[in-house]
């Protein structure tokens, strides 16, 4: 509940909206979980959080209908009033708007990834996948945006070991100049479940090992939102 978690450290306040976009020009990769999850973790940390639905699909709003108790408001946003939208967020005060975006028209994708801080590209550990983020990320690195990829629905380790598949994908993404999150989702049917139930995993099971991906997930892309003030060391700091 908001307010019942530590607020984070850093201040979040007076530095007007933060905007996250979520993306990937491929369908079903997890944009919606994605957004949904880290919309509630920032949620629950205390951030007044506004998930602008992009989708035609209305999945985020589906899901929010489903919801029976408070939580981060959803709102259907159109790409082109983007700015708009995060103005209006930012007059309201709100310390994060989250753009969960459709897999179709790169010129809708273009419009979420000019209003954001920072973009998080979404995609599965497979062959298609990697080839179908290429222009995505070429999308990003366009606007001079800074942005990473986060691999979902990774498949469980076997005898301890990950499967080729995730390394393959990590290090086909190493060429395109985009750094990986440090943090991944499995494929687990928690996340499947709680989305139904209009509930987050945090909520739904909140001991369990998805919800400590989606706590370090929501960790790694606050600190790019909110990356810690360098620090200023005077003259005689500098010189000891
Ligand atoms: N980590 C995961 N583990 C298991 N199932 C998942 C996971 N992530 C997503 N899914 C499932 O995969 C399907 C697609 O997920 P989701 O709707 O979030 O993708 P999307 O990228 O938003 O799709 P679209 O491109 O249609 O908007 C859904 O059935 C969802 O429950
Ligand atoms: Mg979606």
């Amino acid at each position: 509940m908001p307010g019942e978690t530590d607020r984070d450290e850093r201040d979040h306040g007076g530095g007007g909206v933060k905007t996250l976009a979520i993306l990937s020009r491929k369908g079903g990769t997890g944009k919606t979980t994605v957004s949904l999850h880290l919309a509630v973790a920032a949620w629950r940390a205390g951030l007044g959080v506004l998930l602008a639905d992009c989708d035609r699909q209305g999945s985020a709003g589906e899901w929010r209908r489903e919801r029976r108790t408070t939580g981060p408001v959803v709102i259907s946003a159109k790409s082109a009033a983007l700015f708009a939208t995060q103005q209006a967020a930012d007059r309201a005060g709100r310390d994060l708007m989250i753009i969960d975006t459709s897999p179709t028209a790169s010129e809708e994708l273009a419009d979420a990834v000019r209003c954001a801080d920072f973009c998080l590209i979404v995609l599965r550990p497979s062959f298609l996948d990697v080839r179908a983020v290429a222009e995505t990320a070429e999308l990003v690195a366009r606007f001079g945006k800074s942005g990473a990829f986060v691999i979902n629905q990774a498949p469980p380790r076997r005898s301890n070991k990950e499967m080729a598949c995730v390394g393959d994908t990590v290090r086909q993404l190493s060429a395109m100049g985009i750094p990986v999150m440090p943090i991944g989702l499995r494929s687990r049917i928690a996340y499947q479940q709680s989305i139904g139930e209009g509930q987050t995993v945090l909520e739904s099971s909140p001991s369990s090992a998805a919800a400590k991906e989606i706590g370090g997930l929501w960790n790694a892309v606050q600190a790019r939102l909110w990356p810690a003030p360098v620090l200023e060391l005077s003259d005689e700091a500098a010189e000891a």
